[in-house]
């Protein structure tokens, strides 16, 4: 529906707890969801959290489509985790590069579980549980946290922010 502008770093939306959808018509999720998918396609991001948008509900999307962004990533079809909740983590961490639309241009080194099982309702309201491994439950990992009002340079292992244009992936 349309593309919105992202909120950058600093900005007090990515600073606090998003609150739970209870009503998917009062807090209109279907709009919500199509200009979250909008904004994350054309800013060429992997995943979105509503408070990105300057929106305080547990939502987010996730996408990679041939990303130019992340060109060695595997592509993973479009979702939508409304109230996500992380069940279960592999004990197996590793280390990988992260980017986010509110950090624009930089990348950091993030340490976290290889693998998460989680739970999360879907547009129709079903509740579905899936695990999932690596890039995947990067992203997923990522964007729950800004549901929590923390951003990957909290959780960075190395103190280093790098350019997004220099690192090849
Ligand atoms: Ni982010």
């Amino acid at each position: 529906m349309s593309v919105l502008d992202i909120v950058i770093e600093g900005d007090e939306s990515l600073t606090q707890k998003a609150q739970a959808v209870t009503d998917f018509k009062l807090d209109k999720v279907q709009e919500n969801v199509s200009d979250m998918i909008d904004t994350m396609r054309h800013y060429q991001g992997v995943g979105l959290a509503a408070p990105q948008i300057g929106l305080l509900q547990r939502i987010i999307v996730l996408e990679v489509a041939n990303n130019k962004r992340y060109p060695q990533a595997e592509n993973i079809e479009l979702d939508i985790l409304i109230n996500p909740e992380i069940l279960e983590c592999s004990q197996q961490t590793e280390i990988g590069w992260e980017g986010c639309l509110s950090i624009p241009g930089f990348r950091g080194e993030v340490l976290r579980p290889v693998s998460i099982t989680y739970q999360a309702l879907n547009l129709a309201q079903e509740m579905l549980i899936k695990t999932v491994y690596g890039f995947h439950a990067r992203i997923i990992q990522h964007e729950i946290d800004h549901l929590n009002g923390i951003l990957f340079t909290q959780r960075m292992t190395g103190s280093m922010l790098k350019p997004e244009k220099i690192l090849s992936f």
